[in-house]
């Protein structure tokens, strides 16, 4: 079914549903989300000196694995349940739905453990076997959607079981929910600036839901009007930055706000796998390829701004590690 159809059946049967699904917060869920609190958030920043030296010019990167579930998506995650609790909207009985391609999952079902509440995750056939083992580890119920269509597939999916089962699905909407870049806005942003001294001149980062570059984008550009927000985006459709979308081919998420980046900049499977193996063996850092990309595409620009003679502190996010892309480490190390 075409993906505007489900919506429009979604939005149809969110609008007919019944009076039982009022609103009621429940009081043992606010306890436990609360309690995960300190797990989220408040992220390392590390000075990537190895790799790049400049008397003028700094790089820095935020280490976003040091998180619940190990990546950056605890972040919206947390904030996406948080709201889905705090609304009362979620109501006892419903399972948790969301399409996701992997640390988004992992960071749902991480919470969803906590909270005793049933999660079921979309997500494309050819998703790596250590996610899908990870994921199931967590108790989360796997729906495999068609590899051909991607995260675009397991979105349409999601909605449509939470189209035509709305008793039986909380539908999460990463993609679409504010939440996610609002957990960004209120924290990634206000950590680099403090971080930072107020220091930042430039933040960096690759669009996937997009939350990261609009959330953080929008808090530093509303923080100082002179910060510069640079999008990455991968060369292609078939690229190697799992968690990356190439906005040119794919649903572009409704979350995104193309005017919060004031550049956009390209970078290839190639550039990340150069920069995974540099930040291996020089910072001792071996991350994964969209994080590597980050730092791919904050050091063309920290190269530039060194060659104009400007001072400025770059800021970028390392996702996750590499522990999760067993295929990507042995074609590069083995
Ligand atoms: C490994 C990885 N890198 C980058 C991203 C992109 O982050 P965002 O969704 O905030 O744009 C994701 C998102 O799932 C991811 O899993």
């Amino acid at each position: 079914m075409p993906f505007l159809a489900v919506i429009s059946r979604m939005n149809t049967a969110i609008a007919n549903a019944p009076q039982s699904l009022a609103a009621t917060v429940q009081p043992q869920w606010v306890a436990a989300i609360d309690a995960l609190a300190p797990f989220v958030g408040h992220t390392p920043l590390l000075p990537l000196t190895a790799i790049f030296q400049h008397p003028k010019v700094k790089v820095y990167a935020k280490a976003e694995w040091c998180q619940l579930s190990g990546s950056v998506k605890a972040r919206a995650a947390y904030n996406i349940l948080k709201r889905a609790v705090y609304s009362g909207e979620l109501f006892e009985g419903q399972r948790l739905i969301d399409a996701t391609s992997g640390n988004t999952g992992l960071a749902y079902a991480a919470i969803a453990a906590r909270l005793g509440v049933p999660l079921t995750l979309c997500i494309p056939e050819n998703c790596s076997p250590e996610r899908k083992l990870l994921l199931r580890a967590y108790g989360a119920e796997l729906v495999l959607t068609s590899p051909f269509d991607g995260t675009d597939g397991a979105q349409a999916e999601a909605a449509e079981r939470a189209a035509t089962q709305p008793d039986t699905y909380f539908y999460l909407r990463q993609y679409d929910n504010p939440a996610n870049w609002q957990a960004h806005y209120t924290g990634t942003g206000p950590e680099i600036v403090s971080q930072t001294q107020g220091l930042v001149t430039h933040f960096v980062a690759g669009l996937g839901t997009t939350g990261t570059l609009t959330g953080t984008g929008l808090y530093l550009r509303e923080y100082n009007p002179d910060i510069r927000i640079v999008a990455l985006q991968p060369d292609g459709p078939i690229h190697g930055m799992e968690g990356w979308k190439d906005l040119q081919t794919a649903r572009v998420p409704t979350i995104y706000q193309p005017d919060v980046p004031h550049e956009n900049r390209v970078v290839s499977t190639e550039d990340s796998y150069y920069m995974l193996k540099r930040l291996a063996r020089q910072e001792g850092l071996l991350v994964s390829p969209s994080a590597a990309a980050n730092v791919a595409g904050a050091l063309q620009l920290a190269h530039e701004l060194a060659d104009s003679n400007q001072t400025a502190v770059v800021v970028t996010t390392l996702a996750d590690t590499a522990d999760k892309y067993g295929e990507v480490v042995r074609h590069l190390f083995a």
